[in-house]
C-alpha cells in the first residue's frame, strides 16, 4: 500500500505546525479544497477533514464522527472540532510559516484559521516530562494495518487514516515536584532508561492504554510533539488509525470509565483541545478526495 500520505508514517520531524480551519463558506469549498489539493504533497504536509466537510459536500466516510466530550471519573475530556486540520512537517520554523501563510491564502474563501500551534521535537523523542514518547508505536507492517484503511475499503478509503488530536497541556512544577519513583509510577517506565515498570500501578499510562489489552487490541501509531507558546507546554497528542475506535477505546479506559481507575497522567496534564480527521490517500501524487464528495 503506497497511496496514503506518507507522512504519517515518517519520523517525528525536527519542527512542525498543526493549523485548525473552520469553514465560512460552503459555496466554494470545493475549489478551495481544489486549492489546497495543489499545496499538499501528503509527506510534507498532512491533511485531514472533520466530518462537516463530507456534510457540506455530500460525501461519507464510514468511519468519521466529531470527537464528542468525555465526562470521566473526575475528568473532563473537551471537544473543539474543526473542518480542516493540517500538519506542517519541517525543520526550519520559517519555512514553516511561511508554507502555512501559502496554505492560508489559498483556502481563503472557503476556510478560515482558527489555531496554529507550533511543535517541536525535544531531544530524541521526549515529552517534555522527560520520557521517551512512542517507544510502543507498531512498525512496518504493523503500522500500515494499524494506521491506515486496507484495499477491502474501495477505491477512495483505501490508504485513508483516521486520527485524533489533541492539545495536552501540562502542569510541569507539579509534575517536577513529584518524587522520580512518583514520576515512573505515574507513567509506568523508567525515565532514566525507558523500561517498563512491570510493578507499575494500574494507574500509570502505560498500564491504561497497553494496546494488546484491549478486546479487540487497540494498535495506533503516535506522532504526538511538544508544544511551547509563552509559559504554557504540553503535548500535541497525535494518533492515527484504520478507524477512531482503538484511540477512543483508549480514552475512555483513560477517563475512567471502565474501572473507574483513572489515568495518573491527569495528575499534572489536561486535554484543552480534541478532534477527529479523516486523512485521505493519494492518488497520483495527489489528495484523493472523491470520497468527500457526494
Ligand atoms: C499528556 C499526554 C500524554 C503523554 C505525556 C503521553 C506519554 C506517553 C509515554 C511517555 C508513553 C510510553 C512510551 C511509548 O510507548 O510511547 C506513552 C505510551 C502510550 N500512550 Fe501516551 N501520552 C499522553 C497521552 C495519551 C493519550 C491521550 C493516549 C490515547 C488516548 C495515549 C496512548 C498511548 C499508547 C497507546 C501508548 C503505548 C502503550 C503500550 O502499548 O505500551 N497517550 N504515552
Amino acid at each position: 500500500m503506497s497511496h496514503y500520505q506518507q507522512g504519517i508514517l515518517a519520523p517525528v520531524p525536527a519542527q512542525a505546525r498543526h493549523l485548525f480551519f473552520r469553514i465560512v463558506s460552503t459555496a466554494v469549498l470545493p475549489a478551495a479544497l481544489d486549492a489546497l489539493a495543489a499545496q499538499v504533497d501528503g509527506t510534507s504536509t498532512v491533511v485531514g477533514f472533520g466530518e462537516s466537510v463530507p456534510l457540506a459536500l455530500s460525501g461519507s466516510l464510514h468511519g468519521l464522527r466529531p470527537f464528542l466530550p468525555i465526562a470521566g471519573n473526575g475528568v473532563d475530556i473537551p471537544s473543539t472540532q474543526y473542518a480542516v486540520w493540517c500538519w506542517l512537517r519541517g525543520d526550519d520554523r520559517g519555512e514553516l510559516l511561511q508554507r502555512s501563510r501559502a496554505i492560508e491564502a489559498a483556502v481563503a474563501s472557503a476556510l478560515t484559521l482558527v489555531q496554529a500551534t507550533d511543535t517541536f521535537r525535544y531531544d530524541t523523542g521526549r515529552d517534555l516530562t522527560g520520557y521517551e514518547d512512542g517507544t510502543e508505536n507498531p512498525e512496518g507492517d504493523a503500522a500500515l494495518a494499524a494506521a491506515f484503511a486496507g484495499d477491502d475499503a474501495g477505491a477512495g478509503e483505501a490508504g485513508g487514516s483516521y486520527v485524533a488530536v489533541q492539545h495536552w497541556k501540562h502542569d510541569l512544577n507539579a509534575f517536577g515536584a513529584m518524587s522520580s519513583a512518583d514520576q515512573d509510577n505515574t507513567i509506568g517506565r523508567r525515565k532514566s532508561d525507558n523500561e517498563e515498570l512491570d510493578d507499575a500501578p494500574p494507574s500509570a499510562h502505560v498500564k491504561r492504554t497497553a494496546q494488546e489489552s484491549f478486546e479487540p487490541e487497540a494498535f495506533v501509531v503516535r506522532r504526538s510533539m511538544p508544544w511551547v507558546e509563552g509559559r504554557d507546554a504540553g503535548l500535541l497528542f497525535v494518533a492515527f488509525g484504520h478507524s477512531l475506535d482503538a484511540f477512543e477505546a483508549q480514552m475512555r479506559r483513560m477517563a475512567g470509565l471502565e474501572d473507574g481507575i483513572t489515568d495518573a497522567l491527569f495528575r499534572f496534564s489536561q486535554p484543552i483541545t480534541g478532534g477527529y480527521y479523516w486523512c485521505p490517500p493519494m492518488l497520483a501524487g495527489r489528495l484523493d478526495l472523491r470520497a468527500l464528495m457526494g
